[in-house]
């Protein structure tokens, strides 16, 4: 079924087991030391028992520079951590484990931040060689390869960008200029860690700011990567402090503008929105003759449009984020013929709040209070308490779902909602939730709507389908909605769901 998505992939000395990759996800596990811990282990452990194909660990930064909680690999003091974190993986599965590494600028929480323009030549070289050593210090720990950060908010996104103010050789509007240190960079990395290493990149496919480039300029990026030697592309989207909305008193996020939801795309956004960027530049690629892989991440919630993706060449690689978040196992259960169990991503971005205000990064579909994913091996599926547990209320121009409770042998992880507009013909799943009550606030006035919900326990398996209800909306209403009736962590403002 998985035909291409669990073919092994070689790149430079490493196979991956299957076409999956985990894109790098800051975890906020770390102590503001940058020492890895067991929470970091555990975390990349746990990914790794879902046999993910290659594991990039989340961004480490190439220098000293205080930034909350965030791992480093800036000096050998960093590397007995680290090794053991690339054996523990080792030893748990095939997955391949790269770590990707960062260099950032300082910011204020007054809205003050250094900008490359402030940069003088001896500190661009610092930074040439910070990486080189990076890079150098994930080989001897034993890492598969190594992918430089350079994109978002981030040094190297800055001088990539089409927003490069400097007056010098490595800025200006000229794009052989701001490519000028990344492919310095990219040269020094191969000098230290040799030929027979993986060295990724992840840059942006757009900036998606105003004046920022867009695939017309990425493609180009791609191809001259390429040209020098790289391993694989791995592209995003936004996540820049331009359109970032500052907040009295805290450091700028850079994902709180639209190029924020670009980055990491909220359940209002159509899957694969960012697809035509990866497209974009494997197009390119391939055109030149150059067969350099090419990562698609954005939105892709499923092996199955995964594997549509791979055959239809949009893309070499998938990334899942959010999506292996919510379930490591995804690609086991993938494997196994099993994709039905896997825990599906609402995209609620639970975990992008965390990540902003420094908490530990977990998934909003976890049993609450724990760290890391749960695993099970449980077969058995939770069975309802009641013959008809779902009721409807059509109520202030909303459609409010309720429901008796499900009962495990283990423990019933959640719910998922599933919705259909065509009479019940086709049902499509639309949210999943741990409390008992949901209100659909897509739902259109005028159109009648079937809803029914399913139980999942820890392993993923469903219950039986509950009883089906009907509901409309009648079309004179005009009420604004009432707020959502969710679980949240006690820190989140209710703008931030
Ligand atoms: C909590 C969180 C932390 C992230 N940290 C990083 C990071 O360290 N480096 C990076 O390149 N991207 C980071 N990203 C972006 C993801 O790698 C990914 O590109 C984005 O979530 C979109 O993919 P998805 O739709 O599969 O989640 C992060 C995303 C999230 C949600």
């Amino acid at each position: 079924m998985f035909e291409k998505l669990l073919t092994p992939f070689p790149i430079n000395s490493m196979t991956l087991a299957n076409r999956l990759v985990l894109p790098a996800m800051v975890t906020r596990l770390s102590g503001e030391d940058g020492f890895v811990n067991q929470d970091i282990t555990d975390r990349y452990v746990r990914f790794a028992k879902g046999e993910v194909g290659l594991i990039v660990v989340e961004a480490m930064a190439v220098h000293q520079a205080k930034s909350g909680p965030l791992l480093r690999i800036s000096s050998d003091e960093f590397k007995p951590g680290l090794t053991d974190l690339a054996s523990k993986v080792h030893d748990t599965s095939n997955s391949k484990v790269v770590p990707q590494i960062i260099h950032f600028l300082k910011i204020a929480r007054n809205g003050w931040r250094q900008k490359i323009e402030d940069l003088s030549i001896a500190d661009i070289q610092a930074i040439i060689e910070q990486y080189g050593q990076a890079a150098l210090r994930a080989r001897e720990c034993g890492f598969d390869g190594v992918e430089m950060h350079m994109a978002h908010a981030y040094t190297l996104s800055s001088f990539l960008s089409k927003k490069n103010k400097r007056p010098d050789i490595y800025g200006g509007k000229s794009l052989d200029n701001r490519m000028r240190l990344p492919l310095q960079i990219l040269k020094r990395v191969r000098e230290m860690v040799g030929d027979d290493f993986a060295v990724g990149v992840r840059f942006l496919g757009e900036e998606c700011i105003k004046g920022g480039y867009t695939t017309e300029e990425s493609a180009t990026i791609a191809l001259r990567m390429a040209q020098s030697g790289i391993d694989y592309i791995s592209l995003s989207a936004g996540g820049k402090f331009e359109d970032a909305v500052h907040k009295e008193g805290e450091v700028l996020y850079p994902y709180t503008g639209y190029s924020g939801d670009r980055c990491m795309p909220p359940m209002d956004y159509p899957d694969g929105y960012n697809l035509h960027m990866a497209e974009a530049a494997r197009r390119m690629l391939r055109r030149h003759g150059l067969t350099t892989p090419v990562v698609a991440t954005g939105k892709i919630p499923s092996p199955e449009f995964a594997e549509e993706i791979l055959q239809d060449d949009r893309a070499d690689l998938i990334g899942m984020a959010r999506a292996l978040l919510a379930d490591p196992d995804l690609p086991r259960k993938a494997r196994m013929g099993e994709s039905e169990k896997i825990v599906k991503c609402i995209y609620w971005n639970i975990c992008k709040a965390l990540d902003e205000n420094f908490h530990k990064v977990v998934c909003g579909l976890w049993p609450k209070d724990e760290v890391q994913a749960p695993y099970s091996e449980d077969q058995e599926a939770p069975v309802w308490s009641a013959e008809q547990p779902l009721s409807v209320l059509v109520r202030s121009g909303n459609i409010r779902l309720s429901w008796k409770l499900a009962t495990d042998n283990e423990a019933v992880m959640g719910y998922e909602v599933w919705r259909s507009d065509d009479g019940g013909k086709t049902f499509a799943h639309v949210y999943s939730i741990t409390t008992s009550m949901w209100t659909d606030h897509l739902a259109a006035a005028g159109n009648a709507y079937q809803y029914y919900i399913r139980a999942y326990d820890l392993a993923g398996n469903r219950s039986v389908p509950s009883n089906i209800v009907d509901a409309e909306l009648p079309l004179e209403v005009a009420l604004p909605p009432e707020p959502k009736a969710i679980a949240r962590p006690s820190f989140m403002k209710p703008s931030m769901v």
